[in-house]
């Protein structure tokens, strides 16, 4: 993995490595403006929360950022190069992995069969060297192959690798999505509501592993996420979503008591975390 300029705190303001850079992001979808004049930087090394109401628009920034929708106008910068230009695969190639909302594995292949799926835009073997059963394409395989059983047994799925997806609890296969999304080695990982569905159990042990990826594998985190908790636990930095604009940005403990923020979860507590949800209706007794 490429290093650039170690990345400092936003807090320290000094220099900071700008990896992925968007300015003046407009979506439409018909007459609706989904996302509208997004300016949003995500530094080098950092976990950056992006949070907000129900069709905020959050689902769709990630979807532009890896290229399944294009934005109306603006520009998305990832190390320094113009992402629009490119399709899906080009920006996975360059270092761009995600998760999804609802999970989108492979259910009826293996947990080890997915990961290998997910390292394929690591690979650059071709098609066709890929059908001779030596060279290059066969060494690959084996390294695959050995990197998708670190990964298995670094997030403790080793004991699944074998067994079918759709057999899996639910927490389980968000885990087996985000194993897919790192045996792509990705430099940013985009993903969207990792703790949903997840038992809250179950969730500490994803912000361990979060905290984790960041500092072992110098990876940088774009993070959708309905629970504050996980948020406040490993987020450097929120972004706050309402109606496709940004209401604000900065650090968790304080930007989630912003009144605007409470304002904009106001009436649509059903879908805010108990964290949030108290101080929600603490700020409409007001
Ligand atoms: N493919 C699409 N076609 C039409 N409307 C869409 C599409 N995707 C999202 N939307 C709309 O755009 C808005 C933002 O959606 P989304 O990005 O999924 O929000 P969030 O992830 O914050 O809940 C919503 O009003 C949603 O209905
Ligand atoms: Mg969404």
């Amino acid at each position: 993995m490429d290093h650039e300029a170690q990345a400092t705190s936003p807090q320290t303001g000094q220099a900071r490595n700008v990896l992925l850079e968007v300015r003046g992001l407009n979506v439409r979808f018909g007459g609706l403006l989904a996302v509208a004049g997004l300016d949003l930087d995500i530094v080098e090394g950092e976990i950056l929360a992006l949070v907000g109401p129900n069709g905020a628009g959050k689902t769709t920034v990630l979807n532009c950022i890896s290229g399944f929708v294009r934005p109306a106008a603006g520009s998305i910068r990832f190390a320094g190069r113009d992402l629009l230009a490119l399709g899906p695969e080009r920006r996975a190639a360059l270092g761009i992995g995600r998760t999804f909302q609802n999970g989108q594995l492979f259910a009826s292949l293996t947990v080890l069969e997915n990961l290998l799926i997910g390292r394929h835009a690591h690979l650059r073997a071709g098609l066709f060297q890929g059908l001779l059963p030596f060279g290059p394409a066969k060494r690959e395989d084996a390294q695959a192959r050995q990197r998708a059983r670190e990964i298995l047994a670094w997030l403790g799925l080793e004991p699944y690798a074998n067994r079918v997806v759709a057999t899996l609890p639910a927490g389980l296969q968000k885990l087996v999505g985000v194993a897919r999304a790192l045996a792509g080695e990705p430099r940013l990982l985009l993903l969207d509501e990792p703790a949903a569905g997840v038992p809250m159990r179950e969730v500490t042990v994803l912000v361990e592993h979060l905290r984790r990826w960041c500092t072992d594998l110098g990876l940088t985190l774009l993070l959708i996420e309905h629970n504050m908790h996980v948020v406040q636990a490993v987020a450097q930095r929120v972004c706050v979503l309402n109606y496709g604009r940004k209401l604000t940005e900065g650090e968790p403990t304080t930007v989630l008591r912003e009144p605007a923020v409470l304002e904009a979860y106001l009436g649509r507590e059903e879908e805010a975390s108990p964290l949030l949800e108290q101080e929600v209706s603490d700020h409409a007794a007001r």
